[in-house]
């Protein structure tokens, strides 16, 4: 039994997770807890916050029905104040957790799962032995505590597995199994603009799913399918918010303000009003804009998160606005796949047909109410950008494929802990990385323990049929991750503070990081 749980994903494809996670159910619940796999970070307390995060099988509502199989997380607050751990919708979704900048964090990790995990603090700026990274795994039934100071601005960032076996990544399959969680970092500057809060905040987790008969989770199909899934990355053919289907919330006619984090393994959302307005953005994976920006729609990679104001208060009781997310006419593969010959669940993931508008969100005005929030002039007065000058080293990162095997970046597949000589850079230094995407296939890069800007977007080819999300790139701000389109390449500044160690740098579609488009860079004084 146990064999089937912790194979490599060529074992695992034939399954769906449900076959998996019954398999491996009695197998997590028969184990003792150890403290196997040691402490990390910061060695003294006092700690502002205390939590304990635990990765378990589960059996949840989602589809009305059956209840799903999942994995997920559950936190109980050991210390700290009441509102750290919060639930987000009652399916899977992690709970969230809102830290303050500033805060000594202290955490116990347990691993009640069948197999290895890590818990990664997407966007944070941590040293590297508490990020969660595949050289540090958690042995099923054992623990383990990591601790640092919250020193990121404030804004919306999240927690994910990250296991990479012998056989290829986890991640996609564990994240599709549930185990996904927003945290919010909040700090003075924030709070001093009186944004919309309390129930006009709204945490949003899109992803999508594939569920089989009796509300089984579905991940990647066999054969043919796995292959073409492996390299498009899965798609589901239901979108969730939260853990669940069809999202309505009643409002009243006032501002709100959405924070939303594409958790999907490989979906790209074009987030669009259903009135057509604009989107009003307030602020990007690492938090608030300088100042507020419209954008026509809002393309989001897997990754990364969107700030939105919306605001209501032109509209009557008995409205009904929509966050929908718009299909486009997507590359040549997907254009096959969604094609009748491949498109069905078979393959393990066809795109939703071009011209669909699925909506995601329903905002239902329910009541009249004045409110006093105005949407800021201005909003960061703290964002920094890395400094650029002519002389600032560039490195070009190309992103392709090696025949038959899958993804590489310059050339080179995950090799875990090994960098190349490329792949070392300076303590304290900024630099400019370059990522030039000659494939077929979009590929949001993500750079792991810090915040980069976007200095550069240029078209040097075609962007073969992508080309219909351009126009909702939101490049300002702060960002870990950012989305190149295929003829496309962005050059990213970056600085390489305070840690040295080595970090992570990859692409975030989860299939394409599993199979290989992830590599480790090394911070060196
Ligand atoms: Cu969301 Cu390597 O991370
Ligand atoms: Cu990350
Ligand atoms: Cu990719």
């Amino acid at each position: 039994m146990l064999l089937r749980c912790v194979g490599g994903l060529a074992g695992i494809t034939a399954l769906t997770p449900t076959a998996l996670l019954t398999a491996c159910k009695d197998n997590a619940a028969a184990g003792t807890k150890r403290e196997g796999a040691g402490h990390y970070g910061l060695e003294n307390g006092p700690f502002d916050v205390d939590i304990r995060l635990r990765a378990r099988p589960d059996t949840v509502p989602i589809l009305p029905g059956t209840p799903s199989e999942v994995w997920r997380y559950t936190a109980e607050l050991r210390n700290g104040p009441a509102d750290t751990i919060t639930p987000v919708g009652d399916s899977y979704t992690g709970p969230l957790i809102r830290l303050r900048r500033g805060q000594r964090f202290h955490a116990r990790l347990e691993n009640s799962l069948p197999e290895d995990t890590t818990v990664h603090w997407h966007g944070l700026h941590v040293p590297p032995d508490v990020d969660g990274q595949p050289r540090l795994p958690i042995k099923p039934d054992e623990a383990m505590t990591v601790a640092f100071d919250v020193r990121d601005r404030a804004g919306l960032y999240w927690y994910h597995p990250h296991p990479h076996g012998p056989d290829g990544g986890r991640v996609g399959f564990q994240s599709y199994a549930g185990l996904a969680g927003p945290l919010v970092i909040e700090d003075e500057a924030e709070r001093a603009l009186g944004l919309p809060a309390g129930d006009q905040e709204m945490i949003l987790v899109l992803q999508d799913r594939r569920f089989a008969g009796d509300n089984e989770l579905t991940y990647i199909g066999s054969g043919m399918g796995t292959m073409m899934t492996r390299m498009r990355g899965f798609l589901g053919d239901r979108i969730l918010v939260n853990g669940q289907p069809d999202s309505a919330r009643e409002v009243a006619t006032r501002p709100y303000r959405l924070r939303i984090l594409n958790g999907s393994n490989s979906r790209i959302y074009k987030l669009a009003w259903s009135d057509g307005r604009p989107m009003t953005v307030l602020g990007t994976d690492g938090g608030l804009l300088a100042a507020p920006r419209q954008y026509p729609f809002v393309a989001l990679a897997p990754a990364q998160r969107i700030d939105l104001w919306v605001d209501l208060s032109a509209n009557d009781p008995g409205d009904e606005l929509r966050l929908l997310s718009d299909s486009y006419q997507a590359g040549m593969m997907d254009n096959m796949m969604a094609g009748g010959m491949m498109g069905s669940g078979m393959m393990g993931g066809a795109d939703l047909p071009a011209g669909t508008r699925v909506p995601l969100l329903a905002l239902r005005v329910t009541r009249r109410e004045r409110g006093k929030e105005r949407l800021p002039e201005r909003l960061a007065e703290d964002l920094q950008t890395p400094p650029v000058e002519r002389d600032t080293p560039l490195r070009r990162f190309k992103l392709g494929m090696v025949m038959m095997r899958g993804f590489a970046i310059n050339g080179r597949r995950f090799e875990g802990a090994t960098v190349a000589d490329h792949e070392i850079v300076p303590l304290g230094h900024t630099e400019v990385w370059e990522f030039v995407n000659d494939s077929m296939m979009p590929h949001p890069m993500h750079v792991h323990g810090l915040q980069f800007a976007v200095v550069g977007r240029e078209q040097i080819g075609g962007r073969r049929g992508w080309s219909g999300l351009a126009a909702g790139l939101v490049d300002s701000g702060l960002h870990d991750t950012v989305l190149v389109l295929p003829g496309e390449r962005v050059r990213v500044a970056l600085t390489f503070a305070d840690f040295e160690g080595l970090y992570l740098y990859h692409c975030h579609n989860m299939e394409h990081e599993d199979n290989g488009m992830m590599r480790y860079y090394r911070v060196r004084s």
